[in-house]
């Protein structure tokens, strides 16, 4: 998820269907989400994506600004054993000073750096991020969107699982994952 909107999306149809995110990865890598520190915040900003990617995903300098401004804001570094390879960051509106009644939680931006693509670190990631989503209270959707060009993450987010809608916003593919979905 690119763009600024973060407002939920409007229609989900539920279906018993199994998980596939939750399958057991085969990397023997140790795959962390790990909170960012003053020791380790720069690092983090010099993480980045290939050039072809950089229109489907935010610098991570711009997403931990916007993180200052946002209560709603969940982030963390993603860590491979003790490596440090790329960023998450949520908006979960359970953690809002003013919750709604049935909070929503979106996957506002994934990046792995380009040098450690391709390694199954970006799955293994997102399952760390539903055991995080799982643990939330009276969480109602959790979404996603993202850009459907050529070499876009589109093909990750389905092959985890994730189902389109049917709705495009800002250009945006919205797809939610089956998170009530029995396995
Ligand atoms: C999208 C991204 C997070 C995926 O991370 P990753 O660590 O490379 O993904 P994995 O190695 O865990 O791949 C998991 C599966 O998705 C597939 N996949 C990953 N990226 C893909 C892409 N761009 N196109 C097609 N398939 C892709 C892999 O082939 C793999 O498939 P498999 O399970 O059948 O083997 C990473 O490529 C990235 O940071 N891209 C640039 C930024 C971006 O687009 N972020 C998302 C913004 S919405």
């Amino acid at each position: 998820m690119n763009g600024q909107t973060l407002g939920p999306p409007l229609r989900y149809n539920e279906r018993t269907i199994a998980n596939p995110v939750t399958r057991a990865s085969s990397s023997a890598m140790n795959v962390t989400l790990r909170e960012i520190t003053s020791d380790t915040v720069h690092a983090v900003i010099k993480l980045s994506v290939a050039p072809d990617q950089q229109g489907f995903v935010a610098s991570n300098a711009v997403s931990l600004a916007e993180a200052l401004f946002s209560d709603e804001a969940w982030y963390r570094a993603i860590y491979a054993d003790d490596e440090l390879v790329g960023f998450v960051m949520l908006s979960d509106e359970s953690l809002k000073n003013e919750p709604p009644a049935e909070p929503n939680i979106g996957l506002w931006r994934l990046m792995i750096d380009q040098r450690h693509q391709k390694r199954g670190i970006g799955r293994e990631a997102m399952r760390l991020v539903l055991d995080y989503v799982r643990s939330r209270p009276g969480i109602h959707y959790f979404y996603t969107s993202y850009v459907p060009e050529p070499g876009g993450p589109g093909p990750f987010y389905l092959g985890l699982g994730f189902e389109p809608n049917g709705e495009v916003e800002d250009g945006e593919v919205i797809v939610l994952y089956p998170l009530h979905a029995s396995s």
